[in-house]
């Protein structure tokens, strides 16, 4: 049972409870109002108490206690059942909870910042396979603010230093408003989100293309390169340590490498030719939201400002020769 029907179900069973004692209260007054309506006659009344006796209601006290005693016990038992209920809600759904995904929700003044198990981070996006139970875990970095999604029944509050776990299962795909319930500065009202409810295979490949830096090479115009035979590429994590090596038969039809890489880390990636072709040249990307980078060979020192696609290389001169012979004369002019 998700949150939702939870909810639907509470709301429906007091409304519907509420109608009922409702009708039969009204009906009852109704009825009396008629019974005892005045006729014009007079009648005799031996219930009417006298003075310092309790009203009985006409059978010993029987009326009375039993009307006392139902209320009691709809009360009580709707207490209880509705605590039940609430208690489900906080526990969580049943089954197995390594189905479930965990979510860290990081707010802060006026977005909202996702961060996934596997590494993936996404921004004002909240992605999720439908029938999935989702478990987040809200929190701030600055001041208080409330993760809020209505159509799941998600409230929860975003203060700095806490963390506020709540859970909820979307089980129609589409796309739900994420908003801020806490009145938190004057972005308050636009720091909106967009909660997505994706097929799980759909969810799957979003993981994987988030996963993915896809690298396409330029020659020193600009131009994609589509001639990769000649390259070797080596991709290294911000700790030097080597994540992979491709080759030119590593890149697809179109020119492009899909690097498997981790959200939030820097890659270093170190393109050589291994018939001399073209410099060693490599560069820095960070991985936010499954990036499509494109690194320029042959051509690293042409004024595009971007000194970290130069190695050492460059130092020792023989890279400007290898550059003036790629380059025309009018690109070289650009300087
Ligand atoms: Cu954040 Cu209101």
């Amino acid at each position: 049972m998700t949150r939702v029907d939870i909810f639907q179900e509470l709301f429906l069973v007091f409304l519907g409870l509420g109608t009922i004692v409702g009708i039969i209260v009204v009906a009852y007054i109704l009825y009396n109002a008629y019974k005892y309506r005045d006729d014009g006659e007079r009648h005799p009344d031996e219930d009417l108490p006298t003075l310092g006796e309790l009203p009985t209601g006409g059978t010993g006290g029987k009326k009375l206690f039993v009307s006392f005693f139902l209320s009691a016990l709809i009360v009580i038992s709707l207490t209880l059942w509705s605590y039940g209920m609430l208690i489900d809600v906080e526990s969580g759904p049943e089954g197995p909870s390594e189905d479930a995904l965990e979510v860290d929700v990081e707010g802060q003044t006026f977005s909202w910042s996702f961060y996934y198990e596997n590494g993936v981070e996404s921004s004002n996006e909240l992605v999720v396979p439908a029938g999935t139970p989702v478990w987040v875990d809200v929190t701030s970095v600055d001041v208080w603010h409330s993760f809020g999604i209505t159509s799941q029944r998600v409230k929860a509050d975003a203060i700095p230093g806490e963390h506020d776990q709540t859970w909820f299962q979307a089980d129609d795909e589409g796309e739900y408003l994420i908003e801020c319930f806490e009145l938190c500065g004057p972005g308050h009202s636009s720091m909106e989100g967009t909660l997505t409810v994706m097929s799980q295979e759909d969810y799957e490949q979003w993981v994987q293309d988030q996963l993915t830096l896809t690298l396409t090479l330029e020659d020193g115009e600009g131009e994609q390169l589509n001639e990769t035979e000649n390259v070797e590429v080596t991709v290294q994590d911000s700790d030097g340590e080597t994540v992979g090596t491709y080759t030119g038969e590593d890149f697809d039809d179109e020119g492009a490498l899909e690097i498997g890489v981790e959200q939030g880390d820097t890659y270093t990636v170190i393109v050589e030719s291994t018939d001399g072709s073209f410099e060693t040249t490599e560069d820095d990307f960070e991985i936010v939201d499954g990036p499509e980078e494109s690194l320029q060979i042959g051509g690293s020192d042409d004024g595009n400002g971007n000194d970290e696609s130069s190695s050492d290389g460059d130092e020792d001169g023989n890279g400007n020769e290898d550059e003036n012979e790629n380059e025309t004369d009018d690109s070289g002019g650009e300087n």
